[in-house]
């Protein structure tokens, strides 16, 4: 069943992925229902860069997702959906009636003209329909791109009009705590700068108010009636594109990261069982956005690849109170929890008190994702929540790389707090230098590469595949370069250290310190800006940025709100600098380059030694920032 059940198997199967990678890698796909076999498992090269696994291959995700359960599991549950008001009711859709939702669904994307290889763009909350919309523009062959229901109009058009998406589906609004955010018209501005865009599907929700264009707006629940609820699965090749995920860079405007279906599925599906060691009937939760890769690889596609129960939450950690994750651990009794460092934090301010009320027996294994997780906040954890008998696995990896790459397994890898451990089976990590060499051994330290490719990684950027290579396969000669910092401790554990280039981690979401620049920018009296991220003790990261205005009567105050208002609409809230300072200048060299790493010490506090500045065009301008900063 493609899992491993003990450390010396571990070795054995991890020894077996590197000696042979395409018999591994053979061995773990042909556990999965294809409609024709691959004739060739692998081809690579990592300097056009070209990646092709199970090459011929034909199958469609969606069969493997629904309908090889129906068989068996047609009565299982396979999303169970918890509100953002606990008063509202639980939904819980078994696998039957995910597959005829989803048919039905495909069915109408169909009767609005989407084929095979269209773009459809969902901007959704998180609610069933997400889950049922992206299998279905996979059952139909189109690809989608979810867009975190966070961005703004303009983040929303910038993304719809570099994939060119012929449909948007999205919601009349959306509940966050005790908030309520009106999609559709956020939708609507998007919409009036985009053209590409023939039919917009809308979900009700919130059943708020909206203006419905003609002819081009539709409602969900309108559509569904009618069409009926079979719909044969588009057969695929392995290579066809299955998604569109937008990311942030160190620069320019957010890439569309491409993955492909067929390795994309046998990794997703392979990384869940072992990291999680899912056994059948565990009820698993992943809190994460399905706006990000988190959500497509482990709460939709992983688990229901598995064949498991997952939950979906529409809420957030602190509504009604900050007791919410483990009320609805205990109501589901849910056996593996996996969530975010930023979200352990938050949690941890609220005191030990709260979880008096909340037995949280049923949880075996807990796991953490997305930034990385501090001592404090690990040993709080495995203390508190998992009572110190649940195995944490802290997984590292990537939107690029589609699943993950470095982690324990559950209750088989001896973990050591904050170490994503060892690498995966078929996962070869390397560490190199400045130089692009490779450092050998154990107690050293790099820039993390990956020499060899796996099923799920990264195809190309949507529409600009020179940045694809220029980002990722250029900076180090054959290899895929992460833009992690990373150690191997004495024992060849791994221990991410975090971002070496221009992206801020905050709360888990990557953020471009250029695309938050180029936001602040856009308002009427910011001449030049420089962000850098500075250590939060909840967020991980903070957005610190450093300002230089137009001379006006404003007061600073009215500015600061005005500029985090440019922000909030320019890119959306999570983009918004935690600090401000007004600055006369900004330490550039002699050739017009902004010192970050300057910044970055002003930022993080620790004024007293500022290292080599003596390429500085102004030392002075130095003194006058750290002199007035935050
Ligand atoms: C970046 C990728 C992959 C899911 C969510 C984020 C950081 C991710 C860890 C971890 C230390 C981590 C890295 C990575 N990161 N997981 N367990 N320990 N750092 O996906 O938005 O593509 O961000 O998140 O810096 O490069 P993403």
């Amino acid at each position: 069943m493609n899992k491993i059940s003990s450390i010396s198997e571990y070795n054995e199967e991890y020894q077996k992925s590197i000696e042979n990678p395409e018999q591994f890698w053979q061995d773990k796909a042909s556990t999965f229902k294809w409609r024709s076999k691959w004739n060739k498992v692998l081809s690579w090269d990592f300097n056009t860069p070209k990646v092709e696994w199970f090459i011929g291959g034909k199958l469609n995700i969606t069969e493997n997702c629904l309908d090889r359960h129906l068989e068996l599991k047609s009565d299982k549950i396979a999303i169970i959906w918890e509100p953002n008001n606990p008063e509202e009711a639980t939904i819980k859709i078994t696998y039957k009636e995910l597959y005829k939702r989803v048919s039905t669904f495909s069915n109408v994307l169909k009767s609005h003209g989407a084929k095979k290889g269209d773009r459809i763009c969902l901007y959704m909350p998180m609610v069933p329909e997400l889950a049922i919309a992206t299998l279905a523009c996979a059952r139909i062959g189109a690809v989608h791109s979810v867009v975190f229901a966070g961005f703004s109009a303009k983040a929303l058009a910038e993304r719809i009009d570099d994939a060119k998406c012929n449909i948007l589906i999205t919601s009349d609004g959306l509940f966050r705590g005790d908030k309520e955010l009106c999609l559709k018209a956020i939708a609507d501005t998007a919409l009036n700068n985009c053209n590409s865009i023939k039919s917009c599907i809308v979900l009700k929700r919130t059943g708020e108010k909206v203006t419905m264009l003609e002819n081009r707006d539709y409602w969900w629940h309108e559509e569904i009636l009618k069409v009926n609820d079979s719909c044969s699965a588009e057969i695929m090749d392995s290579e066809d594109p299955l998604f569109i995920l937008y990311t942030s860079g160190s620069t320019g405007k957010p890439k569309g990261v491409q993955h492909h279906c067929g390795g994309y599925m046998v990794y997703a599906e392979y990384s869940f069982r072992n990291v999680f060691q899912y056994e059948e009937n565990d009820i698993y939760w992943c809190t994460a956005d399905i706006g990000w890769i988190t959500g497509h690889s482990y709460i939709i596609y992983g688990p229901l690849l598995a064949g498991a129960t997952t939950i979906m939450f529409e809420g957030i950690p602190t509504y009604p109170d900050a007791g919410r994750f483990w009320d609805i651990c205990d109501k589901h009794q849910v056996n593996i929890f996996y969530t975010a460092p930023t979200a352990i934090r938050a949690l941890q301010a609220y005191g030990t008190k709260v979880l008096k009320k909340y037995s949280l027996n049923s949880l075996k294994t807990l796991g953490s994702v997305g930034e990385p997780i501090n001592e404090e906040a690990w040993q709080w954890y495995h203390k508190n929540i998992g009572k110190e008998k649940c195995a944490i696995v802290d997984t590292w990896w990537q939107t690029e790389t589609g699943g993950i790459l470095i982690s324990p397994l559950a209750h088989i890898t001896k973990t050591k707090p904050t170490f994503a451990t060892l690498p995966l089976p078929g996962i070869q990590p390397c560490l190199v230098n400045s130089e692009g060499i490779e450092i050998k051994g154990n107690g050293v330290q790099g820039n993390l590469c990956l020499k060899f490719p796996w099923p799920s990684m990264i195809r190309t950027i949507y529409g600009d595949h020179k940045r694809c290579k220029e980002v990722y396969f250029s900076t180090y000669k054959g290899m895929y370069f992460t833009g992690d910092g990373c150690k191997r401790d004495e024992d060849g554990l791994y221990r991410i250290t975090g971002r070496v280039d221009d992206v801020i981690n905050v709360s888990g979401h990557r953020i471009g310190t250029a695309e938050v620049e180029n936001g602040i920018n856009e308002h009427p009296l910011v001449i030049e800006s420089a962000v850098v991220g500075f250590p939060h003790p909840i967020k991980g990261q903070g957005i610190y940025a450093y300002i230089i205005l137009e001379n006006s009567s404003i007061s600073e105050d009215k500015l600061v709100t005005e500029i985090l208002e440019t922000v909030k609409n320019e890119i959306g809230s999570i983009a918004k600098p935690d600090k401000i300072q007004f600055v006369g200048g900004l330490p550039k060299t002699r050739s017009g380059k902004i010192m970050r790493r300057i910044l970055r010490k002003i930022a993080e506090g620790s004024l007293s030694n500022m290292g080599d500045t003596s390429t500085l065009l102004d030392p002075l301008v130095v003194d006058q920032i750290i002199k007035n900063s935050k």
